[in-house]
């Protein structure tokens, strides 16, 4: 409709939708993600033996198994052997289609938000959230689960630590892997991405984009002095800017496809051409 909006286009939006897509655009980027095995729930119900033997000969147990195009930790569980695997795919085939089975360890959450477009970036400070369960749940989320937590305020409420406790390198590091996951993706707006490290390598992974993140990640850009309402200019400047660069690409050109046919069968443009629309 030719109206500038504020955020990703309906491409990144998609891709970081589904978590199977987005590893594998980041997997092609050289961004670390963590192992998995996906599969179609109608395939396992045709033949779950075989994609229980290819998830354990591809990861080990305890795996989390995860609806790829869901959010709020909804239909996420942890399996510790094959018959928890079994009830976890039955959970989240009950959500999507498209089913993820991920490598898990004892995982630190670091979370850092991006600000920009595929042209400039800037990164958030990081924070640590903290979990009552194996899992950060839905109750964690929106209901509070954490001490001192308001249901009403989502991820804004959750328990965390900011800045998040970890050595200049290291945090770094996962600024620029943040950057790096937005722009492969071509995100623009605001987004937060979702890192695990692993406690006992200390190797870090990229877990998830959110492209419309909980309370806008405002509360991570606050302490570094951009508040809610520069936060929400900059992203009505950044929709403008994609407009005006919109306008300057061609949508539109002429051909002379039809040309050769009888004028009189076409009508249109000038001289018998035709124009193709955007449409
Ligand atoms: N591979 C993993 N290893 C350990 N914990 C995980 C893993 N994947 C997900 N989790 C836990 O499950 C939560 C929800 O998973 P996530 O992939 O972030 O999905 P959602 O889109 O529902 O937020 C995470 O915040 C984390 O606590
Ligand atoms: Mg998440």
């Amino acid at each position: 409709m030719d109206i500038p909006y504020v955020g990703c286009d309906v491409m990144s939006s998609a891709v970081g939708m589904d978590k199977v897509i987005m590893k594998q655009v980041l997997r092609d980027a050289q961004i670390p993600v963590l192992d998995d095995i996906w599969f179609y729930g109608t395939h396992w119900s045709d033949n779950p033996e075989g994609i229980t033997a290819l998830v354990e000969e591809t990861l080990e147990y305890p795996v989390i198994v995860k609806p790829a195009n869901l959010g709020s930790s909804v239909g996420i569980s942890k399996a510790g052997d094959r018959d928890e695997l079994r009830m976890a795919v039955e959970e989240a085939m009950e959500f999507a289609s498209k089913i993820l089975v991920d490598m898990v360890e004892n995982m630190k959450e670091i979370n850092c938000s991006v600000v920009g477009d595929y042209e400039e970036v800037e990164a958030s400070v990081l924070e640590e959230v903290l979990k009552t369960e194996d899992i950060l749940s839905y109750q964690d989320k929106y209901q509070g689960g954490g001490k001192g937590g308001d249901g009403a305020k989502g991820m804004e409420s959750t328990d965390r630590v900011i800045p998040a406790p970890l050595d200049e390198e290291q945090t770094e590091d996962i600024q620029q892997l943040a950057k790096d996951t937005f722009q492969s993706l071509g995100c623009s707006g605001v987004s937060r991405i979702d890192f695990m490290i692993d406690q006992a390598s200390g190797m870090i992974y990229v877990n998830e984009i959110n492209t419309i993140p909980g309370s806008l990640s405002f509360y991570l850009w606050d302490p570094a002095g951009k508040d809610y309402t520069q936060l929400t200019h900059q992203l009505i400047q950044m929709a403008l800017k994609r407009r005006r660069e919109r306008e300057k690409l061609t949508f539109s050109i002429d051909s002379n496809l039809f040309s050769t046919q009888s004028a009189g069968g076409l009508k249109g443009g000038k001289n018998g051409a035709k124009t193709a629309s955007r449409s």
